[in-house]
């Protein structure tokens, strides 16, 4: 199947086009803005695969879209089905900047799925937990009631809903997959994992917000991504399907692993002001998704051993960012330099 990947030259997006080319016999074209989270360097062992092409472009530009589903901006034959991870991620650059937020998950997604309607193309949404709020006990399913709670999860969810609109006015043959947290390689240093194994490296402070006790459900990056092509291949039109990992763990909890995996100090640890709106637990049942016949192969301890393996190894992949436009954001979000 020739398949547009939107939003492919980011962390999921990058590891899903990975395991696709390996794992399936699909053309895969990727159309991507390449926002600061967005790198060609995330391609760097498959750029030449000619079952691989790159087009560079927003999801909310018509012309763009266009041009990359009618073949005619890759090259190639028109495309068969659409996978969504174009998105803007970072929960606190949603609270100091929301406005990349609204127009690539509102208006962004809109353009996609009039595209996808127009020629009647088979549409995964890639989506979050944090679209069902935080949860104290058990887990969410699929008819959890939807709370977000930033803007980031917010305009996720407004997005996820104009999906499901598009299903039941039009028919579009859409499903969406809501993932929990992911972590393994290509992760860029703002999320609390690749953060902390780079300060950790570094000798750098450890910011923990809060109290450190939020619980994440973490799920790596490969088993959300064969996930989402389970669901690609078998999901029915109309449905969502959670994806969730296999472990949870604290927030202190993974700090300190990480802490013990790099032989750093424990007195780097520093707790921050928290989060403003900070959701506490995110859990997702995925039941629904493991009738499909897809279950999760990596366990944390494990992944998150071989994501701090991976990122000591790959200084070429995170040295360009950690000397960069990082450090300025790294200093108006913790109000210190990085070492
Ligand atoms: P990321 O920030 O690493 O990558 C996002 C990618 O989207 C980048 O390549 C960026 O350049 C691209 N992009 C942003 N705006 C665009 C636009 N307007 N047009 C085209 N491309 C654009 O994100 P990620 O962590 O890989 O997340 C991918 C998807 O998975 C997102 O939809 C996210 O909501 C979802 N998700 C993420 C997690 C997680 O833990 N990271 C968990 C569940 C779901
Ligand atoms: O749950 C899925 C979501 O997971 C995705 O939809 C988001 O795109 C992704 O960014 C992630 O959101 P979180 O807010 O859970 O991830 P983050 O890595 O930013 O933070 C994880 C936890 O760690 C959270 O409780 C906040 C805390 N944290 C984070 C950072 C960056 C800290 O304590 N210190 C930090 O410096």
């Amino acid at each position: 199947m020739r398949l547009l990947v939107c939003g492919g030259a980011g962390f999921i997006g990058s590891n899903f086009v990975r395991l696709r080319l390996r794992e399936s016999e699909d053309e895969v074209v990727v159309l991507d803005k390449l926002t600061y989270a967005g790198r060609r360097e995330n391609f760097h062992d498959f750029a030449e695969d000619p079952r691989f092409h790159f087009v560079h472009g927003a999801i909310e530009d018509p012309e763009a879209v266009a041009a990359v589903l009618d073949g005619g901006a890759a090259g190639g034959a028109p495309v068969q089905a659409i996978v969504n991870f174009a998105a803007e991620t970072h929960v606190d650059r949603s609270i100091s900047e929301p406005d990349a937020f609204v127009r690539t998950h509102a208006q962004g997604t809109y353009v996609l799925l009039e595209a996808a309607r127009e020629r009647d193309l088979r549409y995964v949404q890639v989506s979050t937990d944090e679209v069902y709020g935080s949860i104290e006990d058990g887990s969410f399913t699929e008819d959890s009631p939807l709370r977000p709670s930033s803007p980031y999860s917010a305009t996720k969810t407004g997005a996820d809903l104009l999906v499901q609109s598009y299903f039941h006015t039009y028919g579009l043959p859409a499903t969406i997959c809501r993932g929990s947290n992911n972590y393994g390689p290509y992760q860029y240093p703002e999320k609390l994992i690749p953060l902390m194994i780079l300060n950790a490296l570094h000798g750098d402070a450890l910011p923990v917000y809060g109290d450190g006790m939020q619980v994440r459900n973490w799920i790596h990056a490969t088993d959300f991504g064969r996930a989402i092509g389970h669901v690609l291949e078998h999901g029915a039109p109309g449905e969502v399907y959670n994806a969730g990992g296999p472990d949870e763990c604290p927030n202190m909890e993974v700090v300190k692993r990480i802490i013990e995996l790099t032989s750093a100090d424990e007195s780097l640890i520093e707790y921050v002001t928290d989060r403003p709106g900070h959701d506490r637990r995110y859990s997702l049942s995925s039941a629904k998704v493991r009738a499909l016949g897809w279950e999760p192969r990596v366990r944390f301890a494990e992944g998150l051993e071989q994501t701090v393996a991976w990122y000591r190894e790959n200084t070429w992949w995170w040295e360009p960012i950690r000397s960069g436009d990082y450090r300025a954001y790294y200093e108006r979000q913790y109000g210190r330099s990085l070492a």
